[in-house]
């Protein structure tokens, strides 16, 4: 049999944003194609929240948007991941930098902005350029209600491209 088609989100810390991207694309798939199998999950490039639920005002926005995302938990990005993933995707350029930097010769995954790929695709070279999800760690619920939108918006377009 073969194996799901797998993306992973990768933001600096996976506690803002890429639990956010993680639990909105896995929602989005559920309702899209509810007979299809997709392996979804999300990283941090740096390791120090590694181990904790995400952002409390993240989970917040993900709950009011009738989605859980509480029980997800912090892990780093690791050279394992370019070989279990087909789509690895940055939340912005730093992130996309750091996942190029980190894949091993011959990794199988496509990698590219988050943005970018649900724009433009994922067959041929990796996409990136395009709009960055902007950091929200230190900003207001303004800025995590933004987050989401954007999370939201290239999740289903995303979505039409699987
Ligand atoms: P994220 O946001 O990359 O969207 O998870 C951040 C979370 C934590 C930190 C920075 C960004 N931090 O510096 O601890």
């Amino acid at each position: 049999m073969s194996q799901p088609f797998s993306i992973l989100f990768i933001c600096l810390g996976n506690i803002c944003r890429s639990p956010l991207a993680e639990g909105v694309m896995r929602s989005v798939l559920q309702e899209r194609f509810p007979q299809r199998e997709f392996l979804i999950d999300s990283a941090g490039t740096n390791g120090y929240h590694t181990g904790e639920a995400p952002d409390e005002r993240s989970v917040a926005v993900a709950a009011r948007n009738g989605i859980d995302i509480s029980t997800q938990r912090c892990r780093q990005l690791g050279a394992a991941d370019f070989n279990r993933f087909d789509l690895i995707l940055g939340m912005d350029q730093n992130n996309l930098m750091t996942i190029n930097r980190l894949a091993p010769a011959g990794s199988s995954a496509v990698t590219g902005l988050f943005t970018a790929v649900a724009r433009d695709g994922f067959a041929g070279n990796s996409a990136d350029r395009g709009e960055e999800i902007p950091d929200p760690y230190y900003g207001g619920n303004a800025d995590f209600e933004r987050v989401y939108r954007m999370v939201r918006e290239a999740a289903e377009a995303l979505a039409d491209r699987l």
